[in-house]
């Protein structure tokens, strides 16, 4: 059986960009895929260390999964394994074992290190070594497919990278996960169709030429899970567009409407194409917002309303069952790796 594994740091309340990159794609496939795949949705709660921690990081670990399953997500599911990254150690050792194989220079390639290092000599070791914490998370457990935003596929490359050097120094231990582009087509549900893909990213909305962040100051940039169904709604009526006068997809000349065209194809679970097509001709942007608007409006509604329907201890035995089941397919692979560099 492939595996398809997803992960998302719990530093405090999530962003519709979260959940639309990589949340609510990696639910929907998981329903999808649940009978024919192995589907690892774990806590990545040593990554989220690596930054400040809005709220209790316990709470917080809950909180998400609680996501998870108001997005559809099948906790009791046999093939489903929930997870908190520390409590599986094979992570922490097989991310020592990598960083042997790591080189300085592809490490200092990353840009998401170079964006977050801003406090220079002052930044902590883990954020320019999460990479390589996160290619031991997927490499474990021998995931093929990792819905993730565009905003990690550099990762998912160094994944690639480190595994094939590894392989070719000590014997083919490691299953490379899918390229990025085919990644891309899963996640979207175009593989089938042998397409290639972008990736997703959900734009600010104030400037959409950034990524949605969470740590933008401008509230009215970003979505978060928390906010009103109707303070969401506002945020997208008062969202940066252009002077083109045509609601189309073009992310190059029109982020801004191309991004809550998006934003529309993602929370109707539609596809981009379609949803495109239906505003073929539409010149007024006010319009078009409202219908956005409303959309966002009546997904955040319904989606609170689940998440709220979520029992902790529903969450707690799916935790258990998966920690128990991921130790036992993390530990065999790491004794295999250990045995490959003679540590065993
Ligand atoms: P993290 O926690 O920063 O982000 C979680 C997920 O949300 C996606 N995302 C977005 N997608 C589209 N548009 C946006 N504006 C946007 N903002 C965030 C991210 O791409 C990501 O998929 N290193 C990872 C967590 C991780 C992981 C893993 C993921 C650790 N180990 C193994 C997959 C597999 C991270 O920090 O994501």
């Amino acid at each position: 059986m492939e595996t398809i594994l997803t992960g998302i740091r719990v530093n405090g309340e999530l962003t519709l960009g979260n959940l639309l990159g990589a949340l609510l794609p990696m639910s929907r496939l998981a329903e999808q895929y649940k009978a024919t795949h192995k589907i690892n949705v774990f806590v990545p709660d040593l990554h989220t260390i690596i930054a400040d921690v809005d709220g209790d990081l316990r709470a917080n670990t809950l909180k998400s999964l609680r996501y998870y399953a108001a997005a559809g997500l099948d906790l009791a599911h046999e093939n489903i394994a929930i997870y908190r990254q520390s409590y599986v150690p094979a992570h922490s050792e097989l991310c020592w074992i990598l960083d042997c194989v790591a080189t300085m220079g592809e490490m200092n390639r990353m840009t998401q290190f170079k964006e977050k290092s801003g406090a220079g000599d002052g930044t902590n070791v883990g954020i320019f070594n999460y990479p390589v914490l996160m290619a031991a998370d997927i490499l474990l457990y021998s995931a093929k497919y990792v819905p993730v935003g565009e905003d990690q596929f550099q990762h998912l490359e160094l994944t690639r990278n480190l595994a094939e050097r590894f392989n070719n120094r000590f014997g083919e231990v490691f299953t490379l996960p899918a390229a990025t582009a085919e990644q891309a087509a899963f996640m979207q549900g175009l593989a089938a169709e042998g397409k290639k893909a972008d990736g997703i990213r959900i734009r600010d909305l104030q400037n959409p030429e950034k990524k949605m962040s969470k740590s933008s100051r401008a509230e009215n940039s970003k979505i978060m899970m928390s906010d009103t169904p109707e303070a969401a709604a506002a945020k997208i009526m008062s969202a940066t567009t252009d002077s083109v006068n045509k609601v189309q997809f073009d992310m190059f000349n029109q982020p801004g409407i191309s991004n809550l065209l998006q934003i529309l194809a993602l929370v109707t679970g539609d596809t981009l194409e379609s949803v495109a097509s239906r505003f073929a001709g539409e010149t007024r942007y006010g319009e078009f917002k409202r219908k956005v608007a409303d959309a966002v409006e009546q997904f955040m509604y319904e989606f609170q309303a689940k998440a709220a329907e979520v029992s902790d201890e529903d969450i707690l035995a799916a935790l258990v069952r998966g920690e128990k089941l991921a130790n036992e397919i993390a530990n065999a692979k790491l004794l295999e790796v250990q045995k490959a560099v003679a540590l065993r």
